[in-house]
């Protein structure tokens, strides 16, 4: 809900604020994000923080996937789990607020090569961010479906190895 790209997305189709060029604002005055609601979007990099951790959480869960009750294993839905945990990286660490965590508030990006390194790779994903949020909402949708759906025994997994 914080991400810029999908506030950007849904402030011209919802929030009516702005709607677009020439189209006059749906609300009487514009604040911004200094007023209830839209104050709670500030909270972004913590929302950044929290998917550090859910992507995390993911990555380790692409890795238990592999191993099946003989050992080692693989099938499609490794393969979409780990396409999904990609992705999920990828727009991660394309987020506005990791470009600002890793290269922002810095005077001279000559004194910190490490940094200014960092925030090139971030940069260049960033102009993909829009591509990224869409891309990771449909893998998101489609691996917890697979996963739904193998649990409760719709079909099985389809196994290449183990
Ligand atoms: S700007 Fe989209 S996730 Fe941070």
């Amino acid at each position: 809900m914080t991400c810029y790209y999908y506030r950007k997305a849904y402030y011209r189709a919802f929030w009516l604020s702005p709607p677009a060029c020439a189209v006059p604002d749906a609300h009487e005055k514009y604040s911004g994000e200094t007023r209830f609601p839209l104050v709670f979007q500030n909270i972004h990099r913590y929302a950044f923080y929290a998917a550090l951790i859910i992507s995390l959480i993911n990555t380790w869960d692409a890795i238990r996937a592999f191993h099946s009750p003989s050992g080692f294993g693989f099938g499609l839905g490794n393969v979409i789990l780990v396409g999904n945990v990609v992705l999920l990286w990828a727009y991660t660490l394309s987020c506005h607020s990791c470009r600002h965590i890793v290269g922002g508030r810095l005077k001279h990006f000559s004194q910190h090569p490490l940094r200014y390194r960092f925030w090139t790779l971030v940069s260049k994903l960033n102009t993909r961010h829009m591509m990224l949020a869409w891309t990771t909402l449909g893998t998101l949708a489609l691996a917890d479906f697979y996963v739904m759906a193998v649990s409760a025994h719709w079909f099985s997994d389809l196994r290449f190895i183990g």
